[in-house]
């Protein structure tokens, strides 16, 4: 009987069983290409490589899902007719709040247990004290889930007793992180433009983090008392800035860059007559098209 059971050895589940065997945990793992799971049992002693999912489920009392998507996960589950009545089944493939519930009526419907997790970090962290996953589902579940939390070690946080509402979180996040990537290949290409050498540019990157964080810290509080006053970078100082890079975006190949799109919603923020208010005051544009269109699904 192993301890703890990762269904899908990509590159996140081979995390997840490194990461629990270097705990000492005894972990189980399938995944469809078995050379995969092979490889990853023989460089790890405590890891046990099973020919069919079922077989895996069937070896410990929990189960980790690390299958690239919902979709495949059912398809997996459906073709293997693992049997999960009384075992603990956490969710770690992205997804939508929407792909949760099917996904956990299949489980407790089968009688057994659900919760979802999200692995903000890369796989190389898991383990380490850059880890940063959350979870959503029943406390009592969380704290039987200790000794793979530990495992995972960093940062564990048990978001909510809601399953979806770990996924809802992990969008959120997802949509930081690709603003952020998004940010990084469009000024690598202005620098490109303008002969700024990349490796320059990169050593003041750290020197924004202050910055940075304030913004979120000063938006976040604006945006719950919805008054957006503030003085010291109001709307009238984004402009022009942003007047200039989207016309340097554009000479840079950028096509729908993020910065002319930021212009535009300035400019709609002016026409409807606001000049001093922080920047996140853009977010009312979002809040007033929900407003006007039907509730969507997606929602924790
Ligand atoms: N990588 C990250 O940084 C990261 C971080 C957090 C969350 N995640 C999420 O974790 C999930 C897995 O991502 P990953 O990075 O581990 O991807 P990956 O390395 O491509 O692994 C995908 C896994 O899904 C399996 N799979 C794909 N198609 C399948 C099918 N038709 N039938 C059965 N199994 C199939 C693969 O098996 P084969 O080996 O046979 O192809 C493999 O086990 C994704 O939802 C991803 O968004 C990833």
């Amino acid at each position: 009987m192993a301890d703890v059971t990762v269904v899908g050895t990509g590159v996140i589940g081979a995390g997840v069983a490194r990461a629990c065997a270097a705990a000492g945990l005894e972990v189980a793992v399938w995944n469809r290409t078995a050379s995969r799971a092979d490889d990853l049992a023989a460089r790890h002693p405590r890891v046990h490589a099973h020919p069919t999912a079922a077989g895996a489920v069937a070896s410990s009392p929990t189960t980790q899902l690390c299958l690239l998507n919902y979709d495949i996960t059912h398809r997996v589950l459906d073709e293997s007719g693992a049997d999960l009545a009384g075992r603990l089944v956490v969710q770690h493939s992205s997804g939508v709040p929407d792909s949760v519930g099917p996904l956990r009526e299949r489980v407790t419907g089968a009688g057994g247990r659900y919760m979802e997790a999200a692995i903000l970090n890369y796989p190389d962290a898991i383990g380490t004290e850059g880890c940063f996953t959350v979870y959503g589902g029943s406390a009592a579940d969380f704290a039987e889930l200790a000794p793979v939390t530990k495992a995972f070690a960093g940062t564990q946080v048990h978001l909510h007793t809601e399953p979806r509402y770990a996924k809802a979180y992990h969008v959120v996040a997802s949509a930081f992180y690709y603003a952020f990537v998004s940010g990084f290949v469009e000024c690598a290409a202005i620098a490109e433009l303008l002969d700024v050498g990349l490796g320059e540019f990169a050593v003041s990157v750290p020197l924004y983090d202050p910055g940075f964080e304030n913004t979120v810290k000063v938006g976040l509080d604006l945006i719950e008392r919805g008054d957006y006053a503030f003085e010291q970078a109001p709307l009238t100082t984004h402009i022009d800035a942003l007047e200039n890079l989207a016309r340097v975006a554009g000479h840079a190949g950028i096509e729908q860059s993020f910065l002319t799109a930021m212009r535009d919603r300035v400019r709609t923020a002016m026409d409807q007559g606001l000049r001093r208010e922080h920047i996140a005051v853009l977010t009312e544009q979002f809040r007033a098209r929900r407003a006007a269109a039907p509730q969507s699904g997606e929602r924790a």
